[in-house]
């Protein structure tokens, strides 16, 4: 395998003033092994899923589900978080804690701008209405079928406190095991509420005048897509065909486990929604992948975004139910991906969702360093990346004559993350097997499968964010999406571009150094 190295980057950074004791209370927060410095991790202990992310008053609202005495799963609470860019987060209390319905799962949140709820009795703010599933783990114990049902919740103070609906559950259980996750929208065009939530391997949408009584429209999935695990966190939306005043329906859909890497992974399907049923328009048996890695799970997308901005913007829980939970990080488990903008492109008769990192992260962009420019080809030699960190690399396609090419993250102690392209086959690869820890879990280094990928672009083009614990890879604006978590023993702190059975032609590579979020 023949190896390009890059060379050397000397970053300088500013430093602010501060006192000592300031320094010393910055440097032990979030400064521990594997913290995330560019994504959002809670303070301490166990979280999973985003829930109820919804923008009000310049305010980005991220819930998640949390378990405040543990750093593994166990009796679900919403915690909080605020920010007014999705870069910068603000811890704020736990805003639901379980109660005598049972834990709280997974769900979304609404601005109920007319107050169809009547929740508002006076007061400046329309209610902020949590949709959630209520879990309650004796029912389950004691082997019945109906532990799981929907519920609201409300703040009329800009989510700071939170009262839940005296009336719940809105929809009770008929009898379905898994019947959970739900994800509130206002329909325009009926005027009306529509919920869509997940029950066992499909999805059910019921119709609201104002959230509170609800009525069964229909369900969807029980031909389409994969059924190798339970569905679930659903979300429904509409996007438009970029470049056309086309529009289409896409629904996200979460399996776990039958994802395609193993465990947990998020597919999509495209089609039409009256208001009563959605209406898939690809194959039955065609699965569609949001993100071709193995740590990007259950992910939904914020409500209330003005017109004006016009994006839909998602993230996801950065781990996977095979490993979550035992990871080797010590005072907390798991994060978020980057927030991602996504965008519906069609490519020739088909259509794909794009995802693409929020432009709010050039706010934690320092310095750009050009390595490789014009076709430059380099000795063998290394650079010194300082993480967190963003590397864009333009590969020239057209003229490639290397059978496979790509990427190589090293560190001193020899441990290593590839992330390639196999021309012939038209498939990503990426390969955690010698990335440092990985013995926590048998099925965290295998089962990274190569995932299809063929374009008919001049250059292939990869944004790569490499954080202390995890790579993501964004290819040419997003079309392709591996999101992945790594444990290496040290920072990976040099990148080599390899390339095997002849040469590939690197036109550019530049590396951004990216501020810490916290
Ligand atoms: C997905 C999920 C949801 C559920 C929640 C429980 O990761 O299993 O279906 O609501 O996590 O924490």
């Amino acid at each position: 395998m023949k190896k390009i190295g890059l060379s050397i980057v000397t970053l300088c950074l500013l430093f602010a003033c501060t006192s000592p004791k300031q320094e010393l209370a910055k440097a032990q927060h979030y400064n521990e092994p594997y913290r995330p410095q560019i994504h959002f991790s809670p303070e301490t202990n166990w979280m999973n899923d985003p829930n109820g992310m919804v923008l009000y008053d310049g305010e980005y609202h991220l819930f998640y589900q949390y378990y405040p005495d543990s750093t593994v799963w166990g009796p679900m609470h919403w915690g909080h978080a605020v920010s007014t860019n999705m870069v910068h987060w603000e811890h704020l209390p736990i805003a639901l804690y379980p109660d005598e319905l049972g834990y709280i799962f997974s769900g979304s949140a609404v601005i109920d701008w007319n107050n169809t709820t009547g929740f508002q009795k006076d007061g400046e703010h329309p209610p902020m209405v949590a949709m959630f599933t209520h879990h309650l783990a004796e029912g389950e114990k004691a082997g019945r079928d109906d532990y799981q049902v929907q519920s609201l919740a409300y703040s009329l103070d800009k989510g700071r406190t939170w009262a839940k609906y005296e009336g719940n559950p809105v929809i009770p259980n008929p009898g379905i095991k898994d019947f959970r996750d739900p994800k509130a929208f206002w329909h325009e065009e009926t005027q009306r509420w529509i919920v869509i939530f997940a029950a066992l391997d499909r999805v059910r949408i019921y119709s609201s005048a104002n959230l509170i009584d609800w009525t069964f429209e229909s369900s969807f999935g029980e031909t389409y897509g994969g059924h190798g695990g339970v569905w679930e966190c659903p979300d429904l939306f509409k996007l438009k065909v970029e470049g056309t005043d086309e529009e289409k329906w896409v629904m996200l859909l979460s399996i776990n486990p039958g994802g395609a890497n193993g465990g947990s992974a998020t597919q999509y399907f495209i089609g039409d929604f009256d208001g009563h049923s959605f209406t898939a328009e690809q194959p039955e048996e065609a699965i569609k992948w949001l993100d071709h890695g193995k740590d990007n799970y259950a992910g939904v997308t914020w409500a209330d975004i003005p017109e004006t901005d016009g994006r839909r913007l998602f993230i996801g829980w950065m781990s996977n139910w095979e490993y979550g939970q035992v990871v080797p990080t010590e005072k907390w488990r798991s994060a978020m991906t980057l927030p991602r903008s996504l965008h519906l492109i069609k490519k020739e008769n088909d259509y794909v969702v794009a995802s693409r990192p929020v432009k709010e992260l050039e706010s934690i962009e320092e310095k750009t360093v050009q390595i490789l420019e014009n076709n430059t080809v380099v000795a063998e030699e290394v650079e010194t990346l300082g993480i967190p960190i963003k590397t864009e690399v333009v590969f020239d396609l057209k003229n490639a004559t290397a059978d496979k090419f790509g990427v190589e993250l090293i560190n001193g102690l020899g441990e290593k993350y590839l992330i390639g392209y196999d021309r012939a086959r038209e498939q990503f690869f990426s390969d955690r097997t010698a990335s440092g820890k990985t013995d926590f879990e048998e099925r965290f280094a295998k089962n990274l499968h190569p995932s299809p990928y063929s374009t008919n672009a001049d250059d292939l083009n990869l944004t790569i964010y490499i954080d202390k614990s995890s790579v993501e890879v964004f290819v040419n604006d997003g079309e392709f999406v591996m999101t992945n978590s790594v444990f290496p023993n040290e920072d990976f702190n040099q990148a080599a571009i390899f390339m095997t059975g002849g040469d590939i032609t690197v036109k550019s590579l530049s590396n951004t150094k990216l501020k810490s979020i916290w």
